[in-house]
């Protein structure tokens, strides 16, 4: 993909990831799946590196749902240690880097420690701006809607909102990304099309891109490819094709363009 010239091109502000088929990919291998997750850190170091580098703001990307727990304790053990030595290794890297690291899901779910680690990372990165990591874990998207959920009915409850004045950008402003913009590319690896219960608020707009190849494979190529195919895409937001065109008309004229 060398020949791509991202100066030109329409960048996504806002790429998520599903990052899948780790486990295949050490099994193909025939490997333990835990040797593919280890595999995996180091393709969400490509990544985030890609992303700085092309000037993409924010990359959000999906390491551990809510449902992961039910694996075998031994592959979530490994997913534990690997996150926990990856903030220790990674996180002044990223730091010196400008990266901005936020970890969204529900933290009260794993070790003192583990959380610890967590606020650590975040307090020292927070002023950052050349890009906002988010790492979903042990997050799913219908428990961040429901977490959003209780904040406003607490809000009811203490009288300082009627639930007749809810409106969708009070829900969307107590989500885990409320103060980023939307995803505008979902990328999942791996071969399947779902969405597995990731920002299914968030992503009501996103432009979907499925790569069949495994996730410790998804290299810079695979990563431009998928931005490549992003910009040619026409994104309408629920208006018809010729609405669109217009509003970009409309857009240069007033822009002097
Ligand atoms: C899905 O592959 C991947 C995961 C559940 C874990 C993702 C974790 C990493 C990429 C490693 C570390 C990440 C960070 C942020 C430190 P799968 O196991 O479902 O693969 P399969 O579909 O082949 O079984």
């Amino acid at each position: 993909m060398d020949n791509i010239d991202f100066e030109q091109i329409r960048l996504p502000k806002h790429v998520a990831i599903i990052m899948d088929g780790n486990g295949r990919w050490a099994q193909l291998r025939g490997k333990h799946r835990t040797f593919g997750h280890k595999a995996g850190a180091d393709a969400v170091r490509r990544a985030v590196t890609f992303a700085r580098q092309k000037g993409i703001e924010s990359l959000t990307l999906f390491a551990f749902s809510s449902e992961n727990w039910k694996r075998p304790p031994q592959e979530v053990s490994v997913l534990m240690d690997l996150f926990f030595t990856v903030l220790k290794r990674e996180v002044k890297k990223l730091h010196k880097h400008n990266v901005r690291l936020r970890i969204i899901g529900d933290k009260q779910g794993f070790s003192e420690k583990l959380q610890q680690r967590i606020n650590d990372a975040e307090q020292l990165t927070a002023a950052n701006t050349a890009l906002t990591l988010n790492i979903a874990a042990n997050y799913g998207g219908r428990w961040d809607i429901t977490q959003a959920a209780k904040q406003l009915a607490a809000a009811v409850q203490a009288g300082k909102l009627s639930s007749e004045a809810i409106t969708e950008e009070m829900l969307a402003n107590e989500l885990c990304l409320a103060e980023q913009p939307a995803p505008d590319l979902l990328i999942r690896t791996g071969g399947e099309h779902r969405v597995s219960n990731f920002l299914l608020w968030q992503l009501a707009y996103a432009e979907f891109y499925f790569a069949d190849v495994l996730w410790p494979d998804f290299d810079e190529q695979a990563f431009a490819r998928a931005i490549a195919d992003f910009s040619c895409r026409e994104r309408r937001f629920g208006l018809t094709s010729e609405q669109v065109q217009q509003a970009i008309l409309d857009t240069d004229v007033t822009s002097g363009e």
